[in-house]
């Protein structure tokens, strides 16, 4: 029975029942993270081999007959500009190597657009108010970063089928102080969303009232499926920019974090001839070259996107079930009433939807028996969900005895954040 069919005896009754067995997990101590979306040990073990395929100085040249010990190389070696252009289906040459972390590629990018501006446009710091366009629920770095700045950020409803556009045309297509969007196109974090074909295609149809608008497309999750046999497959937004005519409307980043060990991964940012020459004129000035040895790690390990997936298969063996026992635990609350959640088909994140005004009071309820959740709002602009409905759930670091019980947890918070809720 849903419990906005209940009668308010039976809702209390409900609450008692539930207040006792909250009651007992407060005794058990607990102490369980769900609060990021890091890879768990079993996961970091499949990339230990890359850690032992350089062991001789000869194993440390590249192709070209490069030393990878030293200096030079600003863009990265060519062997990893192939693995990756082949990766996102990428021509070699529009494609940058970076170090070893792409919200650093990223967070590079936005502050060098604010402090020398973008292809010889006004740096963004002398340009008067500039905003960015955040679909909603996101990644909660991405915010963090133009916030960081000063940039206003105006939340975008994202659709189960990518950001509404009617919405970022109006604003982009109009308004100069729109400066870029943020984009997580397949497997958004958090949502798990990916973007239609038709999104894509109106995103590269955009005609930005300002010249130095860019797209963030932050294609994390390019790879990061949970089935192999069954899983989304986005438009190649490079292609699609080119093809409407607007080659520079859009920077490109993945990264390797979430294949192999993060923190340790190789970023790269794929882009128009014009956006590479610009940014690379730039990033001649911050840095000799990035980690070239790394590079010849990821090269010498997975050989080419074959090995990419073939590996990738494995991390989807271990994490689909965790996503399962997710859906699973949370089914009591669909019957309830009083909850709905995502259920992507790759990716690092889901999300949860209590009732209106019961994510706060959900996720304070588990912090206080030892369950931490990436706080309540996070995913939001300045960390305002304006209808306190949404949690970010990532499944992969807890094991999957700690995922049972946190999932056993957040559900009796949830039930009693409901219950709160309806009998005020
Ligand atoms: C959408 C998205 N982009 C970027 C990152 C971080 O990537 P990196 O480790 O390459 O900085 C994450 C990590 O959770 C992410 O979810």
């Amino acid at each position: 029975m849903k419990y906005t069919e209940m009668s308010k005896a039976q809702l209390e009754a409900e609450q008692k029942e539930l207040l006792a067995q909250y009651e007992k997990i407060k005794a058990q101590h607990l102490k369980l993270d769900m609060s990021r979306g890091k890879p768990g040990s079993e996961q970091l073990d499949l990339s230990q081999g890359m850690l032992t395929v350089l062991k001789t100085k000869e194993d440390l040249i590249s192709e070209s007959g490069i030393d990878c010990r030293n200096y030079g190389v600003l863009d990265g070696l060519p062997e990893m500009k192939r693995l990756i252009a082949e990766l996102v289906q990428a021509k070699e040459e529009q494609v940058f190597i970076g170090g070893n972390s792409s919200l650093n590629l990223m967070y590079t990018i936005i502050a060098n657009a604010w402090i020398y501006g973008i292809c010889g446009e006004k740096p963004w710091s002398q340009q008067g108010e500039i905003q960015f366009l955040c679909p909603v629920p996101g990644y909660d770095r991405h915010f963090k970063i133009t916030e960081s700045l000063g940039i206003r950020m105006i939340p975008i409803p994202l659709r189960p089928d990518g950001p509404d556009m009617d919405i970022v045309e109006s604003y982009v297509n109009q308004d100069p102080s729109i400066k870029g969007i943020w984009c997580v196109p397949q497997y958004s974090n958090p949502a798990g969303y990916s973007y239609s074909d038709q999104v894509v295609r109106r995103m590269a149809a955009l005609t930005p009232a300002a010249p130095d608008f860019r797209i963030f497309w932050d294609n994390a999750y390019v790879i990061h499926h949970l089935d192999f046999e069954d899983h989304d497959a986005i438009l190649n937004i490079i292609d699609e920019c080119e093809k409407a005519g607007h080659p520079d409307l859009v920077y490109e980043f993945v990264s390797t974090s979430k294949m192999v060990f993060p923190g340790n991964g190789v970023s790269a940012l794929i882009t128009s001839t014009t956006n590479m020459a610009d940014i690379k004129r730039i990033m001649d000035t911050e840095t000799i070259g990035f980690d070239k040895i790394n590079q010849l790690q990821h090269v010498r390990f997975f050989h080419d996107k074959a090995g990419i997936v073939s590996h990738m298969k494995q991390h989807a063996a271990i994490i689909r079930p965790r996503f399962e026992t997710i859906w699973q635990h949370f089914s009591v609350l669909g019957e309830l009433g009083i909850a709905s959640w995502t259920t992507p088909k790759g990716g690092y994140f889901l999300s949860l939807y209590t009732l209106p005004g019961c994510a706060k009071r959900t996720a304070a309820l588990c912090k206080e028996v030892g369950v931490i959740l990436t706080p309540a709002g996070a995913s939001y602009p300045y960390g305002k969900d304006p209808e306190d409905h949404h949690i970010r759930i990532a499944p992969t670091y807890p094991s999957t005895e700690e995922l049972k019980t946190a999932c056993q947890v957040l559900v009796i918070c949830a039930r009693l954040a409901a219950l709160e809720a309806l009998l005020r």
